[in-house]
């Protein structure tokens, strides 16, 4: 690892700004504060984007006029919810998940959310789910959310770039890791996995992409976002 931790005055001044924002573009919201402290209960790990990032991620749907997005990585739910609060009455979320424990929980969250209507928990580790989705002839998805395991990202790119069409909104969690994404030499299998994602996604000609770096609650991580053109 090249990159220096972040400081703990970093984290901490990083927090407190978070915290000063959430208090004013996200107020008090009982389903994703249960959801949280049902997860916490479970013994889920506490690694969902913070409030200010789900908040980002529902103005991201919104502005794309999402009806169908697809996420890979469920944990608890709580991504899911910011993510399903911005489709319409007829719209679908379709989330994978490995953990049937982490279903689970994130089932009973979306039903305490009002949200299970929309929302689809599927179990099942997501290189296996995606060529099914395909093989059902699922429509295009108008959002992908890609955040489980960073190994399988250069896979999970493959299969939302086969999923989606001209339009999508492609984006995927922990891409920056600290920085240790820049260090080529890295052997950490999760930046690996980013920097091989990241390598397709330059030679991809259909894609048209930036990264967000974010500090905040959560240290120094970032957003890839990517349009299909
Ligand atoms: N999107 C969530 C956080 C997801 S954490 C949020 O921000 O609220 C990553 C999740 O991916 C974990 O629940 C983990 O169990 C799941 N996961 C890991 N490997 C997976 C795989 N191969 N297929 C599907 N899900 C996987
Ligand atoms: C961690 C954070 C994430 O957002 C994630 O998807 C997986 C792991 C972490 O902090 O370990
Ligand atoms: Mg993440």
């Amino acid at each position: 690892m090249t990159q220096r931790p972040s400081a703990p005055d970093d984290l901490k001044l990083w927090s407190a700004v978070d915290r000063y924002y959430e208090a004013l573009v996200s107020p008090p919201d009982p389903a994703l504060e249960s959801a949280l402290s049902e997860s916490q209960a479970a013994g889920l790990p506490d690694i969902q984007v913070s409030p200010l990032q789900g908040k980002f991620l529902y103005l991201l749907a919104k502005l794309r006029g999402a009806r169908r997005i697809l996420e890979i990585g469920t944990l608890g739910g709580y991504s899911t919810i910011w993510l399903a609060r911005a489709l319409p009455p007829d719209g679908r979320l379709l989330t994978l998940e490995v953990d049937p424990n982490h279903a689970r929980v994130a089932t009973a969250n979306l039903v305490r959310a009002g949200l299970d209507r929309l929302v689809e928990v599927r179990l099942g580790p997501a290189a296996e789910t995606l060529p099914k989705l395909l093989e059902a002839g699922e429509e295009p998805f108008d959002l992908v959310f890609i955040d489980a395991d960073k190994p399988s990202y250069p896979t999970y790119l493959e299969w939302a770039l086969k999923l989606s069409r001209k339009g999508s909104l492609l984006i995927a969690d922990n891409v920056v890791r600290r920085g240790d994404v820049v260090d080529e030499a890295d052997p950490d299998p999760n930046v690996r996995g980013v920097r091989t994602m990241n390598e397709r996604m330059a030679r991809h000609p259909e894609l048209r992409a930036t990264v967000l770096q974010t500090v905040g609650v959560k240290g120094h991580d970032g957003l890839f976002l990517a349009l299909v053109e």
